[in-house]
């Protein structure tokens, strides 16, 4: 007889002979980047915190001066719609330049809030291969065909509209979904091309700029993706995440008027769960002031520099990464796990991603900098790599 407990072992065994097992570490935060893990002090090269916002003195100190409930303990349409969310939405509408934004507890919600009310089973969806999993659920939730086009590749994704005009399938809703910064590739979408494919064919942009918001941008907001190619108002909806660059919690939608609404009437993932916390968006909202004066991306461009420059003239294969998420190419499961290990043992954190993040065989560190890192933990990290990649025949 099969029990819960030997189905859950025989996975486990599964998993780890396929070099896929994963484990939680213990981490807690020391000083700016600093942290313990596993009882071991490191420098952390693994956090989303690219503004180092999660410890800023004015965001700890509005996040505090707010605490006087630790939640709702309501879905927002009964009785947890509090002021402070209204206050996060119209300042995260102004500064997507939206008509509107709807705030969710997290932004793997808001994806699917997104994608499971604007698509149905008579919508096609054409999403990148290398979207993230919030996408691909809520791509999968929603009922849609779904196309999946190459990596960033727009002539790829207009064969895949043409080869459905063919179809005679051009009576159905087009939805076309990118992310902006790809979460573990670190390169940027071809975002003004899909957006002139998108306007020909007349589909429905989503943007999920979870990595790129308050990073990206020509405007002293830094808004994103669409701000850096100018595109800001040919994009239907924006998706993005209040835990990265503004080291907050949290995720948001920026769309118009109606789609908020609809969103409110029909999003599940906005009804059927309690509201994000009031002293959550105080913080956001902190933190977006802090981010709006543009000292930390400017520290953070220069990190990012003198960082990838140094990798390549060690002989790594990053890609073609000009943003915080650095990835270093390793293919093999096992050894990227073993090259983790190996730098957390010298006091450098940096995550193997494997499958199912990346695809098999396509297994890569991933270098997370932030502008709270210093050139001496950038110089530490690079001295650490240079030795662990030798040892492992990498560079
Ligand atoms: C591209 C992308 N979208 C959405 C999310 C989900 O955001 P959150 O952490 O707020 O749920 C992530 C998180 O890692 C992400 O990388």
């Amino acid at each position: 007889m099969i029990t819960t407990n030997n189905f859950a072992k025989e996975k486990i065994l599964q998993l780890r002979k396929a070099n896929l097992y994963r484990t939680l570490r213990r981490v807690s935060a020391i000083r700016k980047m600093d942290i313990r893990i596993d009882g071991r002090r490191a420098i952390n090269f693994c956090s989303n915190d690219y503004l180092g916002l999660s410890q800023n003195p004015a965001v700890l100190k509005a996040t505090r001066d707010h605490l006087c409930q630790i939640s709702q303990c309501s879905s927002r349409l009964v009785s947890g719609n509090s002021p402070d969310i209204d206050g996060l939405e119209k300042r995260l509408a102004k500064h997507r330049r939206t008509e509107c934004a709807l705030a969710y507890p997290t932004g793997y919600m808001a994806n699917l809030g997104a994608l499971t009310v604007l698509a149905d089973k008579t919508s096609i969806i054409y999403s990148d291969e290398f979207n993230h999993s919030s996408i691909i659920d809520g791509c999968r939730l929603s009922g849609a065909t779904i196309r999946i086009f190459r990596h960033n590749n727009v002539n790829d994704l207009q064969r895949l509209i043409d080869t459905d005009k063919k179809l005679k399938l051009k009576s159905r809703k087009r939805i076309i979904i990118t992310e902006g910064i790809f979460s573990m590739n670190g390169d940027i979408a071809n975002l003004s091309e899909i957006c002139q494919i998108a306007k020909a064919v007349n589909a429905i942009t989503i943007l999920d700029d979870a990595h790129g918001d308050f990073i990206l941008g020509h405007s002293k907001e830094y808004a994103g993706t669409p701000d850096l190619f100018r595109v800001s108002r040919d994009i239907d909806v924006h998706v993005s995440s209040l835990s990265k660059a503004l080291g907050c919690f949290g995720g948001y939608i920026a769309a118009s008027y109606y789609v908020r609404e609809l969103l409110i009437n029909k999003s599940r993932q906005l009804i059927y769960t309690s509201a994000i916390p009031s002293y959550l968006c105080q913080a956001a909202i902190a933190s977006i002031s802090v981010a709006a004066k543009g000292f930390l991306q400017k520290k953070l461009c220069r990190n990012i520099e003198y960082f990838v420059e140094a990798l390549r003239k060690l002989g790594f294969s990053t890609g073609s990464s000009s943003t915080p998420i650095i990835p270093i190419i390793v293919r093999d499961e096992k050894s990227s796990v073993n090259i983790s290990n190996s730098l957390l043992k010298r006091g450098v954190f940096v995550q193997a991603i494997r499958y199912p993040t990346v695809k098999k065989g396509r297994a890569q560190l991933r270098v997370s900098l932030t502008a709270k890192h210093d050139r001496k933990d950038l110089d530490f990290a690079l001295s650490c790599l240079e030795t662990t990649a030798r040892k492992y025949q990498l560079i």
